[in-house]
């Protein structure tokens, strides 16, 4: 059975290794956790065995979509790298995931290369160069969220074109034929329509009625025709599109036919963007941000996104106790990890921003005694008073600091994670008319005015304020895990907005810390806590009554499922490597899992 929530998440991760298709339906994970000290309570025992991970022996694809994780397959059969697989499931989700698969839109990857070294290519979009301030400001200087969350407006430059392509042009091992061929295949001939993509359409049809391309392209005219499960869903013009890009790479969406539609359309509709703001769109290839844990290497995205830096931070907090034996999600883990979370967002809050603009103090938030400090005022009995928990004062890095942390071992095993998004679903609601593409609303990443929260209930500081030029800050967390033997482990990533970063440490946690395997590890539920607003949050069946009651007498204001009005779990996509004992024996084998909250699947070789 899969099990279809109503709220969804939008972003979207797809990860990949150099290649088994099996999409397990989810039944709710209970806790196996109990609390072991404070009262006796309840305890809730898990109702049975979660289904095991999907298996392969060549690599594997996960994706939030089964026909995108194939076409990254077909590039690993055709001899392709892993980049090669990333790059054909990033442009088949632009077709068969319109909600947040996407050309208009931007994301992050990470990618480790066969001899260990890893590299991140961030794509987010950017403020146009006539963005300012002011434009999300009335009059009396209140901020108008509507205009940066829907229409024209709203949209920054994309950046997932140039993204794919700069990773293929330096990674990969295919011509962009080879590896656009199966998007351009199901944009041209289109897809039989799955049951959630139809459903989706259909509830979106107002949304969409408001934009005459959007109701043109995604809509069947008026209210009462609805689309049917199994119909062809065929999209010519993004066929023509990606054709465009398949011709003249780059230059086929950020100059010519595509950037004319999309610049002029958004001049005579009151938006920002300009010809000169899609030629001057630029990848640009960072350093991951890295720490340890336990042993394990972590790499995962730096600046403008926060991913990296708060998974670093969490992982520091956490790595400073036995959370093995503390428990799963017992009352002494969820009070440590809630308290963390508080510090880590709160931090994120006050420092993050776009690298190139500001200065963001990474190294100095992601070393270990920074945490340590940070933690000094941890009680395990009580919460620590909102009123004390406010940002920290990193401290100014040292030469020697995480650059060891970017030199990883050798491994045989490359590997890509990418986060990509148009922020909300279907972003901005604007298509591009001839393009076939929805524009995103990622410029609600900026902190409108200070105080005023995001879509996600995060807020931030003049760090994150709109300007010409710059990337707003994120979330997203694409994360590559190397075992202590520096051989590749583990592949993670996650949508859902602010839980992108407290999903993306769980998994990570469950597998390494409780020993579980990446399906359970995703699957199991999770505690979210993000500063502001002061809720430490569960998911349903996650937290058995009596550590509630536990979180409770500590001072917890706690709530199950949605948080603050913000609803959003992050749907992981993930996998894990095993390295066979005996070097002589078997070769490595995949194990990978697409979040049961969604309607992914982990396809292998
Ligand atoms: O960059 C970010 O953090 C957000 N724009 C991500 C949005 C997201 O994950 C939407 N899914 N719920």
């Amino acid at each position: 059975m899969i099990r279809r929530i109503t709220v969804r998440a939008c972003g979207l991760v797809f990860l990949l290794t150099a290649i088994g298709v099996v999409f397990s339906g989810w039944t709710p994970l209970p806790s196996t956790g109990t609390d072991s000290g404070h009262e006796p309570g309840d305890r809730v025992e898990s109702t049975g065995p979660a289904p095991t991970p999907e298996y392969a022996e060549n690599g594997m694809v996960v994706s939030a979509k089964r026909r995108a994780s194939e076409a990254g397959v077909e590039m690993l059969r055709k001899g392709g790298n892993a980049v090669d697989a990333a790059v054909a499931t990033g442009f088949a989700l632009a077709v068969v995931h319109p909600w947040a698969g996407n050309i208009g839109g931007g994301g992050f990857m990470v990618i480790r290369m066969p001899a260990g070294s890893v590299t991140t290519i961030d794509h987010r979009e950017e403020a146009p160069s006539g963005a300012t301030q002011d434009v999300y400001l009335d009059d009396e200087g209140n901020a108008v969220r509507e205009r940066s969350r829907r229409g024209y407006l709203a949209s920054g430059v994309p950046g997932t074109v140039a993204g794919l392509l700069k990773a293929l042009d330096e990674h990969g091992t295919l011509d962009r034929e080879t590896v656009m061929a199966p998007a351009i295949r199901l944009a041209r001939e289109g897809f039989p329509l799955p049951h959630s993509l139809a459903e989706d359409l259909n509830d979106a049809y107002e949304d969409f009625a408001a934009f005459p391309p959007s109701k043109k392209y995604f809509t069947k005219g008026d209210s009462t025709k609805t689309y049917r499960v199994g119909e062809m869903f065929v999209q010519k013009d993004l066929a023509q599109t990606l054709i465009r890009i398949r011709n003249q790479g780059k230059d086929g969406f950020y100059e010519g036919r595509t950037a004319e539609l999309l610049a002029e359309q958004f001049q005579e509709n009151g938006g920002l963007i300009d010809e000169q703001d899609l030629a001057e769109y630029e990848a640009v290839e960072r350093d991951p941000v890295s720490t340890t844990y336990r042993g394990y290497e972590v790499h995962s995205m730096g600046p403008p996104s926060s991913g990296g830096v708060a998974i670093a931070q969490l992982l520091n907090a956490a790595e400073r106790k036995p959370i093995e034996k503390m428990g799963f999600n017992s009352s002494s883990t969820v009070h440590y990890l809630g308290e963390t979370m508080r510090r880590v967002y709160a931090d994120r809050a006050k420092w993050l921003g776009d690298p190139d603009h500001v200065e963001v103090p990474t190294e100095g938030l992601i070393q270990k005694d920074y945490m340590r400090d940070r933690m000094a005022s941890f009680n395990s009995d009580r919460i620590t008073p909102s009123d004390s928990v406010k940002a920290g004062q990193p401290m100014l890095a040292s030469e020697s600091m995480e650059t060891s942390h970017y030199s990883v071992a050798d491994s045989s095993g490359m590997a890509v994670s990418v986060t990509t998004t148009l922020n909300s679903g279907y972003g901005s609601k604007v298509v591009i008319d001839g393009g076939g593409f929805f524009m995103n609303n990622e410029m609600n990443d900026f902190v409108l005015k200070p105080g005023v929260p995001n879509l996600y209930g995060l807020s931030g500081t003049k760090r994150n304020l709109v300007a010409p030029g710059r990337r707003m800050v994120s979330s997203m967390s694409p994360t590559i895990v190397e075992d202590p033997q520096g051989q590749l482990f583990m592949v993670i990533g996650a949508p859902g907005g602010s839980t992108i970063i407290t999903t993306t440490f769980q998994v990570i946690m469950n597998v390494i810390d409780h020993g579980m395997d990446i399906e359970r590890a995703i699957s199991a539920g999770r505690i979210h806590h993000q500063w502001k607003p002061r809720i430490l949050s569960y998911e349903k069946n996650t937290l058995p009554q009596d550590v509630t009651w536990n979180l409770r007498a500590r001072g917890w204001p706690v709530e199950m499922g949605v948080f603050g009005g913000i609803p959003r779990w992050g749907r992981a996509q993930g996998l894990r490597i095993k390295h066979p004992a005996d070097p002589q024996g078997p070769s490595v084998t995949f194990h990978g899992s697409s979040d049961p909250r969604g309607t992914g699947a982990a396809v292998g070789l």
